[in-house]
């Protein structure tokens, strides 16, 4: 018992995760040259001069002649270097000019260039997780990670005021405190390795909610996703996950849940119970905490309510997808109340939902009764009314149609309205119900229904009222 319960504790710590930048600036990057290799001794090496750059040098080479930016650093661990000769390096062809990519334009919020994990330990077994796109990049409880024998550039402008984090590694140094981070930022190596309008801080809390925490890039969503190409496709009704940028074929589960639900275990849980297993997987799955907001009655918006958001990726057709779908709710329906889960739902590209199976044919039965029961004791209370002579079937309008006698009263009436640029109408109509079937044809008047427009708006002729009437004309 208590081992189980310090693990518990553990687990329950905290809910952030580690995010790796992936480019670097290490001169033994061969990705890094426009050539696609590092520079050998015969080699011109250049940087372009137009440029601030900081330069990882792992171990010593050897160069011909090298052309510095206009800003920059070496930073060269024990046993990082240069030798310079004069060009006779065998195996090394003629020697060329070799140029140093620039890395100016690569930007914090572009999903394509992070690495997630749930610990470090994971980011280094290369055991990564799967995210929507605005999850992609750092979240603001998370734990950034630039590899420690690495240099980089990075942009980090934002659509905010800061890229608040929980904590920065640089060069191996984990920056979790405010004040030294600021100082790092403003020494050489922080002013060439982070550029940009909005600067990141540390210190941010991680995320102390074992259910999860909103990752807070939702004031980003379009710069994010202003480097996401999407793929066009081809299943049946393509899902939105919320935070993501393009419609996915697959399915999202829904999870609505108690105090008592932590997300890293469910995590972990979905992960031995499906994903690990034959035959999910291929299948990738991202799970997050999200905002949606609630509509009451379908049209005031109501308070923003948080979500478990599972969406499951099978990278074709999404039935696969769906599948773990029903297998994920079925566990539910088993272990929710022990798993903090109080309820959960589905829908999948290919349009089914939890609704059509799931809740089962008595819903299906209820639903029917109830629908059937309001039919008839609706009929049953206008046929009442129809009785009682409170209803009355109105004669069907015809379809207008426009003679002379009409034109010439409108144009008349027009004269005569012309100060009624209100847009609004009072229906006489109202004053006197019996009015409408008590005249014969009072619909029917070929020579009455009537719409015209005019450049102060759309007018309609009242037939029930005479056409010379020029009162009885509406303005709306
Ligand atoms: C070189 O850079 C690329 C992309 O910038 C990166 O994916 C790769 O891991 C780097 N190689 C090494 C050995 O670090």
């Amino acid at each position: 018992m208590p081992v189980v319960f310090i693990l518990l504790c553990l687990s329950g710590a905290a809910e952030s995760l580690y995010k790796q930048w992936i480019p670097d600036t290490n001169y033994g990057n061969e990705t890094n040259w426009d050539k696609g290799s590092v520079p050998c001794g015969n080699d011109i090496v250049q940087f372009l001069a137009q440029r601030k750059v900081s330069v990882y040098v792992e171990t010593v080479y050897s160069i011909k002649e090298m052309r510095f930016p206009e800003d920059g650093e070496f930073i060269l661990p024990s046993g990082g270097g240069f030798t310079v000769n004069s060009g006779g390096e065998p195996g090394c062809g003629a020697g060329v000019t070799t140029q140093f990519k620039d890395a100016q334009s690569l930007q914090w919020f572009d999903p394509a260039l992070w690495k997630t994990a749930a610990s470090s330990d994971d980011l280094e077994k290369g055991r990564l997780l799967f995210s929507v796109h605005e999850e992609s990049v750092p979240c603001q409880h998370d734990d950034i990670v630039f590899r420690a024998d690495s240099t980089f550039r990075v942009d980090t402008s934002s659509n905010q005021q800061g890229v608040p984090v929980q904590s920065v590694s640089v060069l191996g140094q984990k920056f979790s405190g405010g004040s030294d981070f600021t100082q790092y930022l403003g020494s050489r190596s922080g002013t060439l390795q982070f550029h940009g309008s909005s600067k990141p801080s540390v210190g941010a809390s991680g995320c102390s909610d074992a259910s999860g925490c909103n990752c807070g890039n939702s004031a980003n969503h379009d710069r994010i996703c202003s480097k996401i190409k999407c793929a066009p496709m081809s299943c049946r009704k393509p899902l939105y996950p919320a935070g993501h940028c393009c419609d996915v074929c697959g399915a999202i589960v829904t999870v609505r849940y108690t105090s008592s639900f932590n997300l890293e275990s469910y995590r972990n849980r979905l992960q031995n119970l499906f994903l690990g297993r034959t035959p999910y997987r291929s299948i990738q799955m991202g799970m997050s905490k999200v905002l949606k907001s609630q509509w009451f009655l379908w049209m005031i918006p109501h308070a923003d309510e948080a979500l478990i958001q599972i969406v499951l990726l099978d990278g074709e057709s999404g039935a696969l997808a769906e599948t773990l779908a029903r297998d994920i709710l079925k566990d539910v329906q088993d272990q929710g109340s022990t798993l903090g889960i109080s309820g959960a739902e589905f829908q999948a590209s290919s349009g089914a939902t939890s609704g059509d199976r799931d809740q089962g044919n008595a819903g299906v039965v209820v639903g029917a009764v109830i629908g059937v029961i309001v039919l008839v004791a609706g009929i049953l209370v206008l046929a009442v009314l129809f009785r009682r002579g409170i209803v009355r079937i109105p004669t069907m309008p015809n379809i207008p149609t426009i003679s002379i006698a009409f034109l010439r009263s409108l144009a008349q009436s027009q004269q005569e309205n012309s100060e009624f640029t209100d847009h609004g109408f009072e229906n006489p109509m109202f004053d006197d119900p019996g009015l409408m079937p008590e005249v014969p044809g009072i619909y029917g008047g070929k020579d009455m229904n009537s719409i015209a427009m005019t450049s102060s708006g759309v007018y309609f002729t009242n037939p029930a009222f005479d056409a010379n009437e020029s009162s009885a004309d509406f303005t709306v």
